[in-house]
């Protein structure tokens, strides 16, 4: 055995087996509250290996507030067991002075608690498939959830650095493995700087260690990630283990490459791209399911509806058609009008014999609206055309 002054020492095998079962059992301990899965029956898994998977949209409209339990999950690769004891976070690149971060250290910073949604670039990618396939995570519409984030603000961790004047991108780095081309990388993103350092409360990105008041579970990053208000999931990092101060956007695949929108994939078109940032506002209905068999007469439907992700977006309207767009009925919005978050909606609309499907469109106070067809892209992100649910009369 190698011990850590460099020097070598003859160890006994059963010494040896006693010893590296303590090891295990530290980290196991340790490890063991935030390495429990979520409820599989609480999620469809639409992948395994990696774990991806999204709610019922019945469970999910349930609440204003998601619980954990029907939060999505998208992650690239397996989750990555972090010795939460020995955590440190890196913060390098254009600053004075790099830092090495314990979670303890981290928490000595003041902290924030906001409510925010977060959604997959690829909600409702499997609605472009009726134009032509596209291939990725095939997500209905329940990617997407609302939460409360505890942790301390981007702004007061980069403070501690001191950012040399030249920085206009903040990057994040992940420490889980995922596999692209021929060599494994941590999942990456980057912020522009002046989101990154919004200091008002919920405006800028938060260093999130708990979700919905609970620490982080493995599937949601523990124990730390980013999060991004307005901002779609991806630049969310989870297992945050860098951050780098640069002036240019991060060279990481999932910001340099993925996460932009492409009819073809060449090299140029991708170069060509900017990344995507914000996310569009979208709606969904959520109390019937696709195919359902309704009875003519009077029907309450209710959905949920986030405003485009702009800083002061807010929703203005949400309209449901139960007669392919001849008339519409404004839903009345539920609860919570918040800065970053999701609402829910009802209304009730006439099913008649000739209803075929339900239409939900909606707009916001930026001028952000859901348009009658989004333009299909190779990686199927941002679906928020009109919201159109086949059903049944009879
Ligand atoms: N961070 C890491 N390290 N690895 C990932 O695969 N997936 C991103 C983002 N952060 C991802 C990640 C994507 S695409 C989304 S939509 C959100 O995490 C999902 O967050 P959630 O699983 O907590 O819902």
């Amino acid at each position: 055995m190698t011990l850590s002054n460099g020097s070598t020492q003859r160890i006994s095998r059963r010494k040896m087996i006693q010893m590296s079962s303590v090891v295990v059992t530290a980290l196991t301990q340790a490890n063991l509250q935030a390495a429990a899965p979520v409820d599989e029956k609480e999620l469809i898994f639409r992948t395994t290996e990696p774990r991806n998977g999204e709610p019922d949209l019945a469970d999910l409209i349930k609440s204003w507030l998601t619980p954990t339990k029907y939060f999505y999950v998208r992650s690239h690769a397996p989750n990555p067991v972090i010795d939460a004891d020995n955590f440190r976070l890196t913060i390098d690149g254009m600053v004075e002075r790099t830092q090495s971060l314990s979670l303890k250290q981290l928490k000595q910073l003041p902290e924030h608690t906001i409510t925010a949604t977060l959604t997959c670039a690829g909600n409702r990618r499997a609605e472009f498939n009726s134009e032509k396939a596209v291939g990725g995570v095939q997500w209905g519409s329940a990617a997407i959830g609302n939460a409360t984030w505890t942790g301390v603000a981007l702004a007061d961790v980069l403070k501690l650095a001191g950012l040399k004047s030249e920085v206009k991108h903040i990057c994040f780095e992940g420490l889980d493995q995922v596999e692209e081309g021929s060599h494994t990388i941590g999942f990456g993103a980057s912020i522009p700087v002046e989101k990154a350092i919004k200091s008002e409360e919920g405006l800028g990105a938060l260093l999130v260690y708990k979700m919905n008041g609970e620490q982080l579970t493995a599937d949601h990053g523990y124990p730390l990630r980013t999060v991004v208000p307005g901002y779609i999931g991806a630049r969310s990092v989870k297992w945050l283990g860098k951050i780098t101060a640069s002036d240019r956007p991060s060279l990481n695949h999932f910001i340099a490459t993925a996460y932009k929108l492409v009819r073809e994939t060449g090299a140029l078109d991708w170069e060509e791209a900017a990344p995507i940032y914000r996310y569009v506002i979208n709606a969904a209905i959520g109390s019937i399911a696709e195919n359902s068999v309704l009875k003519p007469g009077p029907l309450t439907v209710s959905g949920y509806v986030l405003p485009s992700g702009r800083a002061d977006a807010l929703v203005k309207q949400v309209m449901v058609s139960a007669d392919m767009g001849k008339t519409w009925q404004p839903a009345q919005l539920q609860g919570q009008q918040s800065r970053y978050c999701w609402q829910l909606w009802q209304v009730t609309v006439d099913i008649t014999t000739e209803t075929k499907q339900l239409w939900v469109r909606a707009n916001d106070n930026q001028g952000g609206f859901m348009p009658y067809r989004t333009p299909w892209n190779a990686k199927g992100y941002m679906q928020n055309s009109w919201f159109k649910l086949p059903v049944s009369v009879q």
